[in-house]
């Protein structure tokens, strides 16, 4: 279980070595007001251009994100570089560095690693269950295998899934450059923190994944990473 110290915004909230990166999570001040321009100061120029042409939530999201990516890029001990978004969304990291953003209200992630296989990260909460989700995020065995668990370990368990599911759509979308569904890979949350990530489609045979979860308080913090198979390296 990890513990993040208490909030100030635009604070680093927690720092850890996880199997597949860096993670940075950096306070965000809970509100949609435009961001100060003490934060803005800390962006780098193409930064601070394109998160001034943002407004609200999204504004202060993307300051929050850039802001993990500068302290995971110091903990790397490598020259922090502009972290932009491709036509996508996604995050552009420099040559030779991959990496992936998420966010919630108060808290921006940053999973930052070197090398060239995609990766993923998510946050997300389970304190409220919503009912629907399951139904439209899993598949036919994985409903079953979820609703199979105690109720009272149902909704956790499918937000760990969803939450997986996430992170592989940001490791693998760059490299296929496509909408992919959630009926395309399955996954099998383990007890000791690592997930079995089953691919379903042809496109997501491709990869061979490694997925994580962790518990930040009770929320959600999975990582991924998209390694292409030999058979698609060879085409
Ligand atoms: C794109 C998506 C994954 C973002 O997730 P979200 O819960 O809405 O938002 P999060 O806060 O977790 O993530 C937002 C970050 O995602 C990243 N992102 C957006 N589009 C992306 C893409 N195409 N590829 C990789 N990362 C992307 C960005 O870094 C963004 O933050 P930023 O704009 O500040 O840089 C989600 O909106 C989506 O479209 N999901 C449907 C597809 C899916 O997940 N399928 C599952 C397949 S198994």
């Amino acid at each position: 279980m990890i513990h993040p110290s208490p909030p100030l915004p635009w604070d680093v909230a927690f720092v850890y070595a996880l199997p597949h990166g860096v993670v940075v999570g950096v306070h965000l001040p809970g509100g949609p007001e435009p961001v100060d321009d003490e934060p803005m100061s800390r962006l780098l120029a193409p930064e601070r251009a394109l998160a001034a042409g943002l407004r609200g939530y999204r504004q202060v999201q993307f300051v929050g994100g850039r802001l993990a990516a500068a302290a995971a890029f110091a903990e790397l001990g490598t020259r922090r570089a502009p972290v932009l978004s491709d036509e996508h969304g996604a995050p552009s990291l420099p040559d030779g560095w991959v990496g992936s953003i998420s966010h919630k209200q108060d808290l921006a992630v940053v999973l930052v690693a070197r090398g060239r296989t995609g990766v993923g990260v998510d946050l997300e909460d389970t304190d409220r269950p919503r009912p629907g989700v399951a139904a439209r995020v899993l598949t036919a065995p994985e409903l079953a295998a979820v609703q199979a668990l105690p109720e009272s370990r149902q909704w956790v368990d499918t937000v760990v899934r969803f939450s997986v599911k996430e992170s592989v759509y940001k490791a693998v979308h760059p490299t296929l450059r496509r909408y992919v569904g959630f009926g395309e890979v399955e996954v099998w949350p383990g007890t000791d923190g690592t997930d079995r990530v089953q691919p379903i489609s042809t496109d997501l045979q491709g990869f061979e994944f490694e997925a994580r979860h962790e518990w930040i308080g009770c929320r959600v913090l999975s990582t991924v990473r998209a390694l292409p198979t030999a058979r698609a390296l060879a085409g």
